[in-house]
């Protein structure tokens, strides 16, 4: 399990910094930062590089390893502190609090402000990135590109998302976005796969879910990830969450990408409700969406 670095900011002084934003300069060029790039890169002096490792190795911000020469790289929390450092120059958050939810692809933490964020640090990248380190170690930095950057450019696509969606769809509300984190309004509800419906609640919940895929669509994106596990369910209605892999409504694929995010939809509320859910045209209701003539999935039970 990752731990939250937050409380591990406190202690780190602005040469710590120099130091991280120095690795994470040269991870863009090589997998390890060889330690001789160090005081150029991060712009200290070599006893102070000495003494910064020593400081973000022992909070675990940073990994060593050495077969040809000595090379540095950020781990997450590294990378973590990066952001969160760079949230609060900005006055966007002052502190991070307790989990909200752990994925295979995300770590999300409460975030304190004036009102109530939540703090996304995306990982995508990573699991991948070190299985194929392990074969490849110091060769082949021509291919290189580190999760840095592909986490990063999962945060921006999902930032791009929220700040077309909102407010016109039901999103979490953007606020700010640095390297591979979001913050973003927090929402208090319950995911689709925990709650319970009520019988004459279902249809009603299922049309709020297809109508915000509907006026996305015609706002620009298919979520393209739909399910059970990315939408709340409070007692105003419901918020479709977690877009990364959200694609513009022009792509070629979009129609067809809608259609399976409608048949994760209908899947779900079939599985769990079948006596209140009926045989639904699929296909005539992504025709619906996409037309903009959808009300509600009663017109297409077949
Ligand atoms: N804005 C938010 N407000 C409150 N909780 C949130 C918010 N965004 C995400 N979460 C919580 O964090 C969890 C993971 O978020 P998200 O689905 O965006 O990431 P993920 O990488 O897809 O995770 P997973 O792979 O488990 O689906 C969510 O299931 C939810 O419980
Ligand atoms: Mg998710």
């Amino acid at each position: 399990m990752v731990q939250n670095v937050a409380t591990v900011m406190a202690e780190l002084e602005p040469e710590d910094f120099h130091l991280l934003s120095g690795i994470e300069h040269g991870m863009r060029f090589s997998r390890w930062v060889a330690e001789e790039k160090l005081p150029e890169f991060s712009r200290l002096d070599g006893e102070d590089v000495d003494y910064r490792i020593d400081r973000c190795m022992d909070r675990e911000l940073l990994e060593r390893k050495t077969i040809q020469y000595t090379g540095y790289r950020l781990t997450f929390e590294g990378y973590d502190a990066l952001a969160l450092r760079t949230f609060s120059e900005r006055d966007s958050i002052d502190g991070v609090g307790a989990p909200l939810g752990v994925g295979k692809e995300s770590d999300v933490y409460e975030a304190r402000s004036f009102q109530p964020f939540a703090l996304k640090y995306h990982r995508e990248g990573y699991t991948n990135f070190r299985e194929v380190q392990k074969e490849r170690e110091y060769t082949a930095d021509k291919e290189h590109r580190s999760w840095l950057y592909t986490a990063r450019k999962a945060a921006e696509r999902e930032y791009d998302a929220l700040e077309t969606l909102y407010p016109e769809v039901s999103v979490p509300r953007p606020v700010d976005q640095n390297r591979h984190a979001i913050v973003m309004e927090r929402i208090d509800g319950v995911e689709l796969s925990r709650v319970k419906l009520e019988p004459e609640q279902v249809i009603g919940v299922c049309d709020l879910v297809l109508e915000e895929m509907a006026t996305a669509y015609d706002a620009g994106y298919v979520h393209a990830d739909m399910s059970e596990y990315n939408v709340f369910v409070a007692s105003d209605g419901v918020t479709v969450f977690d877009w990364p892999q959200a694609v513009p409504a022009e792509h070629e694929n979009s129609r067809e990408l809608l259609g399976r995010d409608v048949g994760n939809v209908l899947g779900h509320f079939e599985r769990k409700y079948p006596r209140e859910t009926p045989e639904i045209d699929r296909e005539a209701l992504t025709d619906a969406l996409v037309g903009g003539s959808f009300e509600s999935v009663r017109a297409f039970s077949e």
